[in-house]
């Protein structure tokens, strides 16, 4: 045995869902992006693991990564500022080996419009989610427990998306109706117009609502699935719940049902929402709780290491759960996880992410972190240290016109 594999603990016995060969990224190119002027990866299937000083890039490799996904990625921040020194457009380029074959998909922000390929058409971001499903932890969820509920409602709700592609549809019609009817009530316009136009409003956040409670209760029940299957020993198991009033209803009556009740209570909360100045009711309110299920310990009460091994642990029973019902194993991108594991639980994290079989891109500050990774992982393995392994290198007016000219000027 050498040094680096006697230093992980391999004690469990995690079973992964079956499933076919997990799509993942061969190649990753950036031109452009945050501070990499231009950065090409060859990757491996396993773990992509990144190491390199404090400030040094890697986090922005994860966030181009996100890019891939819909949404503004794992940092939330605005396209604008992901440009090099601000000035220059970016480019995100990925080659991807599915079980169907490869397919080339790149993304890039030109002139203030996102612009995405696939196989040299024109996509949608959808149509990757559906060919490379994705899932983050990054370390502004180590807040997650603690901060308000919204974090855990997207949280649960980017899940809910990796397995109901509609889901992005309902929850933004959702929040458009619901801004428009704050508006209209803000402004205190009670004609006959404005009622039947808040009336339309309230049917369609009604309709909308139900589907992302609908897609809420499902995911939650797959998400118990799936903190069945990770052992205990190596992640303490949470214990789930949903607490909102449409989910409630769904457990009890039919979407119908809920969905007539919920218009009406919209009708009837006029004057109060109009008041607050806000929707006081509705999806936009549930939280996710979690509770730590061996000391029956809400997750906020728990000590900072505990939590972030509830949070890996909810994002290793995602990723179960997305490859059991999809059959396809999401790519993880894992922001700083190894630095706050101890030595049985970085052990027990390569373990699983191994049977689990797919892509998993980790960063930290240090490689000793990951020793151990390469005997479990074997070729499926792979570290970056930055910069010494990146060859940061200007990228040349031809690199650029040619990924960019790949994007096409129109979506
Ligand atoms: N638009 C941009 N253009 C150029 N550089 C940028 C841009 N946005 C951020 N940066 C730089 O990127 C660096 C941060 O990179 P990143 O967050 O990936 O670091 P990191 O390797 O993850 O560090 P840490 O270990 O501290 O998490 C910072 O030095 C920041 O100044
Ligand atoms: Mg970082």
């Amino acid at each position: 045995m050498t040094g680096a594999s006697a230093s992980l603990d391999r004690p469990h016995d995690y079973a992964a869902p079956a499933s076919a060969p997990a799509p993942h990224i061969t190649a990753l190119r950036l031109t452009h992006f945050r501070s990499h002027a231009a950065l090409t990866l060859n990757c491996v299937g396993g773990a992509m693991v990144l190491t390199g000083a404090n400030g040094i890039g890697k986090t922005n490799v994860l966030e181009a990564l996100s890019m891939l996904a819909p949404g503004r990625g794992l940092r939330s921040a605005a396209f604008d500022d992901m440009r090099f020194e601000r000035r220059l457009d970016w480019t995100v380029s990925a080659d991807i080996q599915t079980a169907q074959g490869a397919v080339r998909a790149g993304i890039g922000w030109q002139n203030g419009a996102r612009k995405l390929r696939i196989d040299g058409a024109n996509g949608k971001l959808d149509d990757i989610a559906h060919i490379l499903p994705q899932l983050w932890l990054t370390p502004a969820m180590d807040r997650l427990f603690v901060d308000g509920a919204s974090g855990r409602r997207k949280f649960l709700d980017r899940f809910a998306q990796s397995l109901d592609a509609t889901l992005s549809k309902a929850l933004s019609g959702y929040e458009k109706a619901m801004r428009e009817r704050n508006r209209l009530l803000h402004e205190g316009n009670m004609s006959a117009a404005a009622n039947g136009w808040l009336d339309g409003l309230e049917e369609a956040m009604a309709l909308h609502g139900v589907a992302i409670a609908a897609a809420r209760l499902t995911a939650l029940d797959a998400l118990a699935v799936g903190l069945a299957a990770i052992p205990e020993a190596a992640f303490p198991r949470a214990e789930i719940a949903l607490a909102g009033s449409l989910e409630a209803g769904l457990r009890q009556q039919s979407a119908l049902e809920v969905e007539d009740a919920f218009r009406a209570r919209l009708a009837a909360a006029r004057g109060l929402d109009g008041a607050a100045g806000r929707t006081l009711e509705g999806p936009h309110r549930s939280d996710l709780q979690v509770v730590y299920a061996a000391k029956n310990m809400p997750a906020a009460d728990c000590s900072t290491g505990e939590q972030k091994a509830l949070l890996v642990g909810l994002i290793l029973a995602q990723a179960h759960s997305v490859a059991a019902q999809r059959g396809d194993v999401p790519i993880l991108l894992l922001d700083e996880v190894a630095a706050h594991l101890d030595r049985h639980r970085r052990g027990a994290l390569a373990e699983i992410l191994h049977a689990l079989g797919g892509q998993s891109w980790i960063t930290g500050t240090d490689k000793e972190a990951f020793d151990g990774f390469d005997t479990v992982f074997g070729t499926a393995f792979a570290t970056v240290h930055m910069p010494d392994d990146i060859k940061p290198t200007a990228p040349s007016r031809h690199d650029i016109n040619a990924e960019q000219a790949s994007l096409g000027s129109k979506s």
